[in-house]
């Protein structure tokens, strides 16, 4: 099970990233240019939501039941070495802290009424998570 939830996990952010990436663009530039806040734009934040929630459940998963995440926490020493910190540590929590970030971008730009507060809004949220996925992502891994 865990095979097919590690290609899950490793195929999601080549949609999840353009896609986070398009809507973070989209949404700073809209607020720029002080545009209404239309269907489609309602549908690039909620197709952000929703791929990122689907990250973090096979993640979760795969960090409980996988061979790397939870079980590098048992290796003596595993926070001096780089690699098993990231899986470890460092990924898990930062990718849940971005997510955290784009749902609450997501559900309080529902709640606001000025178009121009909802971009702000879920512009400026999904930019930190975007920057915050970067950073944590096993590049190494990933691109072998
Ligand atoms: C925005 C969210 C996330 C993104 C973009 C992301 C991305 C990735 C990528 C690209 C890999 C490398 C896959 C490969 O080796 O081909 C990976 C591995 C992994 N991620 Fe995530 N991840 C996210 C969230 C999470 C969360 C929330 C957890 C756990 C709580 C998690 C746990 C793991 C684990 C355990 C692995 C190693 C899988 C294995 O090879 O056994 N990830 N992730």
């Amino acid at each position: 099970m865990t095979t097919g939830l590690q290609h899950l996990h490793s195929f999601i952010p080549y949609l999840f990233l353009p896609i986070l990436l398009l809507s973070t663009v989209t949404f700073l530039v809209k607020f720029l240019g002080k545009n209404s806040f239309t269907k489609g734009d309602k549908i690039l934040g909620l197709s952000t939501l929703i791929l990122s929630h689907l990250q973090l459940v096979f993640g979760l998963i795969l960090y409980f039941a996988g061979s790397k995440g939870f079980t590098f926490t048992k290796i003596e020493g595993f926070m001096k070495d780089p690699e098993l910190r990231l899986y470890a540590i460092e990924h898990p929590s930062i990718m849940i802290l971005a997510i955290g970030l784009i749902t609450f971008g997501y559900s309080k730009a529902k709640r606001l009424t000025r178009d121009s507060k909802k971009f702000t809004t879920l512009g400026l949220s999904f930019l930190i998570a975007l920057i915050l996925i970067l950073s944590r992502i096993p590049w190494d891994a990933w691109l072998a």
